[in-house]
């Protein structure tokens, strides 16, 4: 007997929509602006000025109905739209599962990284159309778009993985991806510079 008040959902197929940016049927979902983005980028003065000029969309989140419950397997879709903040690559704000378990991505759209850190190591997987990127348990993730197009990922995860955003903001993800002159540049992670919102006048 299940333990959950929700009683375990009956078979349903669930489908791809139009250019692949949703879940059919829909469940629910989000959208990240560059100010839901704060202390994420290196470049602390480039993001205020995003913010500022319009606060553009970076990302949305497109789920099916599957609930995130102990023992159910959600997914969603992610869309990461081209940009770069301060020469870093447009991304999602990565994180941390507080019960570890592993999960997969599997490319759609576009051209793509996945960023993993498990607090000492960091492993950067090159995302594509067709192409699964696994994580392990213990390992946190951000997903970073690297082209020139919308860069769409399905996730599918464990309904009591749950996601611990703050991690990220407190260990960072080991490197950060930049637009380079052949392609992404790999660097050593550094924490956000303090902006000039917080500076004495
Ligand atoms: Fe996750």
């Amino acid at each position: 007997m299940s333990r959950s008040a929700t009683p375990p959902l009956e078979p349903f197929a669930i489908r791809f929509g139009e250019s692949n940016q949703t879940l059919e049927p829909p469940g629910p979902t989000l959208q990240r602006r560059m100010s839901d983005l704060a202390g994420l980028f290196a470049d602390t003065g480039a993001w205020e000025r995003a913010v500022a000029d319009g606060d553009p969309l970076v990302y949305t989140v497109s789920s099916s109905p599957v609930p995130e419950t102990p023992r159910e397997l959600p997914q969603s879709i992610t869309t990461i739209y081209p940009g770069q903040t301060g020469g870093e690559f447009w991304m999602t704000k990565g994180h941390q599962h507080p019960d570890p378990q592993g999960e997969i991505y599997l490319g759609l759209d576009g051209r793509g990284g996945l960023l993993l850190f498990d607090g000492e190591r960091a492993q950067w997987l090159d995302m594509a159309p067709g192409v699964i990127g696994y994580i392990p348990p213990g390992w946190a993730h951000r997903s970073v778009n690297v082209g020139d197009e919308p860069y769409r990922f399905l996730a599918v995860y464990p309904g009591s993985a749950g996601h611990d955003y703050g991690w990220v903001l407190e260990h960072g993800m080991g490197l950060r991806a930049r637009r380079g002159a052949s392609g992404v540049d790999l660097v050593p992670y550094r924490a956000a510079e303090p902006g000039s919102a917080g500076a004495p006048h």
